[in-house]
């Protein structure tokens, strides 16, 4: 594995390096694990490291953060840390095993070896190690022959009761399935169904379940996921109501259409958080309370849930963009919405006049800016100021509809509008 370690950055080199030496200085050892050992054999990018300490991974991580001067945290309940080396995040933890109570709460962890530590873990292919050791420096450490099963396109569990320790594995089965085109091999595929059929889903914990729904929606082609979802789980886990039908699979094709469109045409406006129009696509038939109830019980951030709300509410009053309406008009009924939204909008309604008035809007008025201010108006004495707001909004609308340019004719125009009122 040493020429695969290779391919890794400077810096991660060079923190693996140091990391090898500080564990040769203090005679434990240490592993690389988990989805870089998979990702390095698949020759796939690998953007952070997870270490397995033999040893206490916190006190480990300090040190190692102090010799190349990085940034270090703690988390103390899941005794690990992680360091921060110039944008390259590496987290260690202690090797351990876990021991599960209830399904879907986090287990008891105690600390073990590295065998111990990997058996513990979700599929073969998640379950190598990589030794940082010297004496075996880059060494690949392969105790449940998760080669093979790489080599096989096979996602096989370690033990039985995985899916009962964790059932949100289902859904990472089901993600690594599709992201790399693997098979869920026949005997995890018969347990997968029997977690299923015993409920076990229900069971996790709903923000354990959001993580993962999040994570599968910011794949590429998030609707591979979605139907493979649909057909194997459902997603009654989410609410008893939903339900994706063809129409659900043309939007999403609609929405991956709309946001090369936003990225080829609108370099310079804000990237989007393109998982949230997938969210929107599979929960914009439920009522609003139902939507409410979703974002409340998984603990969605307050942007997250704005985003969605906020495309079902406007889903209908956006139809009128479709006629041909006055420009300030279209500032008005696109303003208050979020880019995503916007572009959830263009990809929901097809019609030509409602995507003109989308892209007019992306290119020319969103970032539009009055010249004039107050102070401009309370320079030439107009009173009440009280009436400024009012004077100022509607300047500006005069400014979209009549084309002002210059800060002289948005004070004549604000001066004409003052003398109305
Ligand atoms: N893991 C596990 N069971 C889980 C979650 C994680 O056994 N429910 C283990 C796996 O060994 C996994 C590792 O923890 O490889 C790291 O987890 P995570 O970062 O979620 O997954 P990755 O395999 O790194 O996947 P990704 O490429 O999506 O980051």
């Amino acid at each position: 594995m040493i020429n695969r370690l290779k391919k890794l950055s400077p810096q991660f080199r060079k923190i693996l390096k140091s990391s090898s030496s500080l564990a040769n200085s203090l005679g434990i050892n240490i592993y690389l694990v988990g989805g870089v050992v998979r990702d390095l054999l698949l020759r796939k990018s690998v953007l952070d490291l997870d270490i397995v300490v033999e040893g206490d991974a916190i006190l480990f991580a300090k040190k190692l953060a102090d010799a190349l001067k990085s940034d270090f945290s703690r988390h103390h309940s899941f005794g690990t840390a992680t360091i921060n080396f110039n944008g390259h995040k590496i987290d260690f933890a202690t090797a351990r095993t876990e021991k599960y109570s209830h399904r879907g709460v986090l287990p008891k962890v105690s600390p073990a070896t590295l065998a111990k530590d990997l058996l513990r873990r979700d599929f073969t292919i998640n379950a190598m190690a990589i030794s940082l050791n010297k004496k075996d420096y880059g060494k690949l450490i392969d105790l449940y022959n998760g080669l093979e099963d790489l080599r096989g396109g096979l996602i096989r569990i370690l033990h039985p009761l995985s899916f009962h320790d964790d059932p949100t594995r289902i859904l990472r089965a089901i993600r690594f399935e599709q992201r790399f085109s693997f098979k869920i091999e026949t005997n995890t595929f018969k347990l997968l169904k029997e977690a299923l059929s015993q409920g076990y889903l229900e069971l996790v914990g709903p923000h354990r379940l959001r993580d993962e729904i999040i994570i599968i929606l910011k794949e590429n082609n998030p609707a591979k996921y979605v139907k493979r979802i649909k057909k194997l789980v459902g997603f009654s886990f989410i609410d008893k109501t939903i339900k994706l039908d063809k129409t659900t699979f043309q939007l999403f094709k609609k929405i991956e259409q709309a946001i090369l469109y936003y990225k080829k045409r609108f370099k310079k406006h804000p990237k989007l958080d393109t998982w949230l129009l997938s969210l929107a696509a599979i929960l914009i038939k439920l009522s609003s309370q139902q939507l409410k109830r979703v974002f409340h019980d998984f603990g969605f951030r307050k942007r997250e849930r704005d985003v969605v709300c906020s495309i079902k509410e406007g889903i209908n009053k956006i139809k009128k963009l479709e006629k041909d309406i006055k420009a300030s008009n279209v500032y008005i009924m696109l303003k208050p919405y979020s880019f995503e939204s916007i572009i959830f909008f263009y990809a929901y309604y097809q019609s030509k006049g409602l995507r003109k008035n989308i892209e007019y809007f992306l290119q020319s008025l969103v970032n539009l800016q009055l010249k004039i201010k107050g102070r401009d108006l309370k320079a030439i004495n107009l009173k009440p100021e009280t009436l400024y707001g009012k004077v100022l909004r509607k300047t500006f609308h005069s400014k979209i509809d009549k084309g002002l340019v210059s800060k002289a004719q948005e004070l004549e125009e604000a001066k004409r509008i003052f003398k109305r009122h």
